[in-house]
């Protein structure tokens, strides 16, 4: 049972498709649900999906983000500001990202630099930019969790050093595997500086879904990802801060 009712607002970036939309469906749906859903796209105009959900449930806020762009980032920010009020931002979900086919034969420079910039540059650099709502949702409550201000690095477990090995090797892609490790870390170094002022940060690995990323011989559904995923997030507690989790709640070697 998904339960947000203690999480007056949750920001999910790629909301258009995918996993990111999922969760805004699932979100919406809950009895327990968040007050504000902020669901933001890259192209809103173009979220046909996303546009008729937030048409048939209250308080989806579609904004426009760019994950990549200083300008978009900000301007993003001080919409949800506008948005969430005092209450401040309870959970930043940095869902969005890309992968871009790169083996070792195929692998390019801008392959790498364009996957480290969606990946690992842009969750750190949007989390800096509502770090302010965070921490005034941080300064009113105790104890850690989405009940008070949370960062949620969508990751994987491609980005595990200790598992790119043997069967675990399979997949091939020196950028998104890299991104998603450098993500880890960069999880990790926001959770030693917010650990202080009470703000949990996590990275977290849906499983293999069918999206357009995942393909369509993964075995897990959207549905069966997003609902076993918000579940482990609502329940995410002290223990969790600076982990590195499945979408069951198991540990995953880093
Ligand atoms: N699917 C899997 O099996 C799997 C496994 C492990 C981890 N993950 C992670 O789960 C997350 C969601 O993946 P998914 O399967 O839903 O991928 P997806 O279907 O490819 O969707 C990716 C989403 O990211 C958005 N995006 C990409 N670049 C962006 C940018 N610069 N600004 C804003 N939005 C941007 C896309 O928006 P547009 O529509 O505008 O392109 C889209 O909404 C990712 O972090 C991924 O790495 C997925």
């Amino acid at each position: 049972m998904i339960n947000y009712s203690k999480c007056h607002s949750v920001l999910i970036t790629g909301a258009g498709r995918g996993l990111g939309l999922q969760m805004v469906k699932q979100l919406a749906a809950a009895p327990e649900r968040p007050k504000n859903i902020i669901a933001t796209a890259r192209n809103p105009d173009d979220a046909v999906e996303l546009q008729k959900l937030a048409k048939s449930h209250q308080r989806i806020h579609v904004i426009s983000l760019d994950i990549t762009s200083d300008t978009s980032v900000d301007a993003a920010a001080q919409t949800v500001e506008f948005i969430v009020g005092a209450d401040g931002l309870n959970c930043l979900i940095n869902n969005a990202a890309v992968n871009i086919s790169s083996d070792l034969n195929t692998v390019t420079r801008d392959v790498m630099m364009k996957t480290f910039e969606s990946n690992t540059v842009a969750p750190l650099f949007v989390t800096k930019a509502f770090l302010p709502l965070l921490r005034g949702a941080a300064a009113q409550g105790s104890g850690m969790g989405i009940h008070r201000s949370a960062v949620i690095n969508v990751s994987s477990v491609l980005g595990s050093v200790q598992l790119n090995w043997g069967e675990g090797a399979s997949f091939k892609s020196y950028a998104y595997r890299a991104s998603k490790c450098a993500l880890n870390m960069v999880t990790r170094c926001l959770a030693t500086d917010l650990e202080e002022e009470g703000i949990l940060c996590v990275a977290l690995h849906p499983g293999w879904v069918r999206t357009d990323m995942g393909g369509p011989m993964a075995p897990l559904s959207p549905e069966e990802s997003i609902s076993s995923l918000l579940n482990v997030i609502s329940g995410l507690t002290k223990k969790d801060h600076g982990g590195y989790v499945d979408y069951t709640g198991s540990n995953l070697l880093w």
